[in-house]
């Protein structure tokens, strides 16, 4: 699967839930997790290989202290959220870009696997981030949407002039 660059229109869009999990949405799933090792990334959402549907996969099994594996998750809602973290984070669609991003601490987000049975994922860490950048890509937004106006433009900029290079 071709991974889509910011500001790609599709990025932008708001994905519709999912109505049957069948074959074809694992098929998606299976070619969404190898399109992100392939990329060597920890998270990859649908939108980001031009799908408007609301799922995700995450593998953090070499970037996390707790050894989270891979997780794919369907139509997820954050149902619960407390305090507030700043830390790096980047993107597949942001290539070489890394910003400060505000998120919450600690959530609960709750949703659908493969096999479609619900699942809740209490998360804290680098996952809990994970989880709410990829909730957001599904939202239509990407990380650098949530820089502050003076990064935000600075971003812009320099953004403009690699892609013109
Ligand atoms: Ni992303």
């Amino acid at each position: 699967m071709e991974i889509l660059i910011y500001p790609h229109e599709i990025l932008k869009c708001k994905a519709e839930p999912v109505k049957n999990i069948d074959e074809k949405i694992q098929k998606i799933i299976k070619d969404m997790i190898k399109t992100m090792y392939e990329a060597d990334g920890i998270g990859l959402a649908a939108n980001q290989v031009g799908e408007l549907i609301r799922l995700f996969v995450i593998d953090l099994r070499e970037k996390d202290e707790e050894k989270i594996g891979q997780v794919a998750l369907i139509n997820p809602v954050i149902t619960a959220c407390e305090g507030e973290i700043c830390e790096n984070e980047g993107c597949l669609s942001v290539p070489g870009y890394q910003a400060q991003i505000k998120r919450y601490e600690k959530i609960l987000v709750e949703g659908f696997n493969l096999d479609g049975n619900p699942v809740k994922i209490e998360a804290q860490g680098l996952l809990s981030r994970c989880l709410q950048h990829e909730i957001d890509h599904l939202d239509g937004f990407c990380f650098v949407d949530r820089l502050g106006p003076i990064k935000k433009a600075l971003f812009k900029k320099r953004w403009q002039k690699r892609q013109s290079e």
